[in-house]
């Protein structure tokens, strides 16, 4: 049996599920605290703790840097049981780590999980990232388009005016030259302080959301796990790495990358069928907040699986004193 047979996505899903809440509650006490190294390392503990316990053979590889930065959750680490098949691990323990440390929206716990080889292993670099929801042509946008022409694009695609599409981007000083071309089209900017995972997912759910696109450049990994998610919800995406200097060339390189200009699909990020969780951690546009409420705890998750294209919300309740 190869591991891609004993891939069971449906049995798997619900492990995965528990991976993303314990993460989410185990840092919940540390939202608005000011620490986000600490929020951090504990959604890493708590994590790595119910992925040990999962009969899986999995390898992180996307995780939290490379084995002499991170002493866990590290690229390459194995984790689970051993017991079960060969899985990729894709994760985030604290996506937004600065939203949790500061109280602000949409900060989650994130986690991805697919046959043995066939997660993109992107290096701790950037991406430059383009995504939209479900129901447009293929390729109706493309990251060789600049930003005026993938809204008009869009716009033309949607049967709907320039100024009727709203774009997500991370609010960074790099992305104010493509910031102010939106808006020229006559296109509405959400910016976003952090989280580009949660900002790609936005535009799976346009309707709830009113996002339409996501473009900007932002973390490698996370670029991998908002793929996988969109692979579960439909939608595009494409993604391109950027390299700043020699040593994210050589991060690229021994993550097996050769084409250094080459443009990611959503597929070729995620080449098999995925599951995908993220439990909220401060209340979002995308998921409630960890409640702690007298007597009890609650979360809410997302869990998704690409093969059935099953989208669940998840209220979890344990007590607690
Ligand atoms: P952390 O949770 O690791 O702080 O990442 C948050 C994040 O906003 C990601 O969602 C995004 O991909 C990346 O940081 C952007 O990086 P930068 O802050 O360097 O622009």
């Amino acid at each position: 049996m190869t591991s891609d047979t004993a891939f069971n996505d449906r049995m798997l899903s619900l492990g995965l599920a528990r991976v993303a809440e314990q993460a989410a509650l185990a840092c919940a006490d540390l939202i608005g605290r000011g620490d986000e190294k600490a929020a951090d390392q504990a959604a890493v503990n708590a994590m790595r703790e119910q992925l040990n316990i999962l009969a899986i053979k999995g390898v992180v590889v996307i995780g939290e840097g490379e084995r002499d930065e991170a002493p866990m959750l590290f690229i390459g680490e194995e984790v689970g049981t051993g017991d079960g098949p060969g899985v990729d691990i894709a994760l985030d323990p604290l996506e937004g780590t600065t939203l949790t440390a500061k109280a602000m929206p949409n900060a989650l716990t994130v986690i991805a999980m697919a046959p043995r080889g066939t997660l993109l292993h992107a290096p701790d670099t950037y991406m430059d990232k383009l995504a939209i929801g479900p129901g447009y042509p293929e390729n109706v946008v493309s990251l060789a388009m600049s930003p005026r022409e993938r809204v008009e694009a869009l716009a033309a695609a949607r049967g709907c005016r320039p100024s009727e599409i709203t774009v997500c981007v991370l609010e960074r000083p790099r992305h104010q030259e493509m910031i102010d071309e939106l808006r020229s089209t006559g296109a509405a900017v959400f910016l976003i302080p952090d989280g580009d995972v949660a900002g790609v997912i936005h535009c799976a759910e346009a309707d709830r959301t009113g996002i339409d696109m996501y473009m900007g450049t932002g973390g490698a990994p996370e670029g991998v796990l908002a793929a996988s998610a969109l692979k579960c919800m439909g939608g595009q995406m494409w993604g391109r790495l950027v390299f700043r200097n020699e040593d994210e060339r050589a991060r690229a390189a021994k993550a097996g990358i050769t084409d250094f200009d080459r443009i990611y699909s959503r597929d070729e990020m995620v080449t098999s069928d995925v599951i995908f969780a993220a439990t909220g951690v401060t209340d979002g546009s995308i998921l409630s907040g960890v409640k702690r409420r007298p007597g009890y705890v609650e979360t809410e998750t997302l869990l998704m699986r690409s093969r059935t294209g099953s989208v669940r919300r998840m209220i979890y309740r344990s007590k607690r004193d």
